[in-house]
């Protein structure tokens, strides 16, 4: 299978791909609130012969450590056709990549430790911060030297609050 990964603000191809993945559409229209809000960091969106996955990257305010860059990884979904084919894979690497040449230094994450941490999450470093979703879960991964200096309370984009 060709991926191809593409920024762009394609909103059918992510309502489709969070529908597929979610049956609903509460993933897309966060992404689409924080597109609108300005807190979008990064949005890309993987094509195979359609739209097969899409992960988002948002703005993460560090109030002790205000010079740590920090992102917040969410959502992220691959259609269930397109799973297990390192398309969540791709997504995920690509965006990192494009994080720390963006001279971020943090990302944090809420998801299964078992998937992430093949990425390098681990919740030894999330522990050191306070969030709405503090607990087992929540990963982060430093980009730089300063993102391991990264602690205490944070805010996440204004979005995630809506969601409960
Ligand atoms: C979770 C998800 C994004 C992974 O994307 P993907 O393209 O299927 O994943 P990849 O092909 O890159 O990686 C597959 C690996 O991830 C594992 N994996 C897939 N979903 C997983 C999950 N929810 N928890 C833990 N591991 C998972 C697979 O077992 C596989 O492991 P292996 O490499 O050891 O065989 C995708 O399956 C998905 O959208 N699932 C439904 C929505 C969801 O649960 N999202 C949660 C995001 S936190």
């Amino acid at each position: 299978m060709v991926i191809r990964v593409e920024e762009a603000a394609d909103w059918p191809a992510v309502n489709a791909i969070y529908e597929a993945a979610f049956g609903q559409l509460i993933e897309a229209d966060l992404v689409r609130h924080m597109h609108h809000d300005g807190d979008l960091i990064l949005s890309l969106t993987a094509y195979a012969d359609k739209p097969a996955g899409h992960i988002a990257f948002s703005h993460l305010a560090l109030h002790e450590t205000p010079s740590v860059k920090g992102s917040v990884l969410a959502p992220l979904a691959v259609a269930p056709e397109f799973q297990k084919q390192g398309v969540g894979s791709t997504l995920v690497r690509q965006g990192l990549e494009r994080l720390t040449a963006d001279g971020y230094d943090l990302v944090v994450v809420l998801g299964d430790p078992n998937y992430y941490g093949r990425f390098g999450f681990t919740p030894q470093l999330a522990r050191s911060l306070k969030t709405p979703y503090d607990g087992p879960y929540l990963q982060a991964l430093a980009l730089s030297e300063k993102g391991k200096e990264a602690h205490g309370p944070v805010s996440y984009a204004r979005a995630f609050a809506e969601l409960k």
